[in-house]
């Protein structure tokens, strides 16, 4: 199995080896204008959950490859009546679309299931709290640039803050665990899944001696309950968790800092950390675009559209 194939959903069945063909099919090819497509080529964007990076990033990569693109979401479409993902999928596919790109949110399908019965390809862009695998993707590949080595194997990748929740940590342990990164978490209790099998560290200095890699998570308030508001546990949080320059005194000196995004600043981050230069955060954004193009072309090319 490689990148060429019909959906992209998660990591199953790919290998380390298609893993880092890809990262290099993309690096030194950045400014490169992709070939033209054989006929038009429209894909749809469909999210039902909010974003700014991934929907934009999709866009414009779409776009770079001449792809027609159109979006719909959820309070602007058929969604608000009550009709179902997989009929919407079904009308559209019907229409002619050559491509999903989907964000969804608690919605009961799931995208796994829906590629039983969507024969056209669908690209996961977040799945409630269980996937976000290009941004996995891009992480990884933002850390294999940094890094200017053929292997990531043997970094040590710490995520703080709210884990419990978070799509992208689910995507990047699936994806680290293929290329024999060590992972690890450090968080309050209320922000930690209620069993799992990865290493706990009980404070951020304890994590951060160990880590070569730390990456901040969003505290995501609209997924807790209603009663959870950071002014209450702003202070303890940055004190604790925030990776701030007094936190980060133990922090290796050639470590790597990434945050998925959006952050709530001065609070997972502080301001004045954003320009530490090993803050790779907007190299994150940059390689999305890369990422997410790479992965449009590898699909168009396995549908001889390409
Ligand atoms: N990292 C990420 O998925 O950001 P958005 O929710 O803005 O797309």
């Amino acid at each position: 199995m490689s990148f060429s194939d019909n959906h992209f959903i998660d990591f199953r069945g790919k290998t380390a080896q298609d893993i880092y063909s890809f990262f290099q099919r993309i690096q030194g090819h950045d400014q490169d204008i992709p070939s033209p497509l054989k006929r038009m080529v429209h894909a749809c964007l469909i999210f039902l959950e909010p974003s700014t990076r991934t929907q934009l990033s999709f866009e414009l990569a779409l776009k770079d490859c001449g792809v027609g693109v159109s979006l719909l979401q959820k309070n602007f479409s058929s969604f608000a009546k009550g009709e179902t993902l997989l009929d919407t999928l079904l009308n559209l596919q019907a229409m002619g679309y050559d491509l999903f790109v989907i964000r969804k949110g608690e919605e009961k399908e799931t995208l796994e299931g829906l590629t039983q019965q969507i024969s056209t390809p669908i690209i996961n862009a977040g799945e409630g709290i269980s996937g976000h695998p290009t941004q996995a993707l891009l992480d990884c590949y933002t850390l294999f640039k940094r890094r200017k080595k053929n292997l990531l194997a043997g970094e040590r990748v710490l995520f703080v803050g709210d884990i419990r929740h978070s799509r992208v940590v689910k995507s990047n342990i699936e994806l680290m665990r293929l290329l024999n990164i060590d992972v690890a978490f450090c968080a309050p209790d209320i922000f930690l899944p209620s069993s799992c099998e990865i290493k706990i560290f009980p404070t951020l200095e304890e994590g951060l001696n160990w880590a070569s890699v730390v990456m901040a998570l969003r505290t995501q308030f609209e997924r807790h309950d209603k009663d959870l508001h950071m002014e209450k546990i702003r202070d303890l949080f940055i004190q604790n968790y925030g990776l701030t320059t007094k936190n980060l005194r133990h922090f290796a000196k050639d470590g790597v800092i990434l945050h998925p995004g959006p952050f709530n600043r001065d609070y997972e981050i502080a301001s004045d950390v954003l320009s530490d230069q090993r803050v790779a955060i907007y190299d994150q954004v940059q390689n999305g675009r890369l990422v997410r193009r790479s992965l449009v072309q590898a699909i168009l090319r396995q549908k001889g559209l390409l």
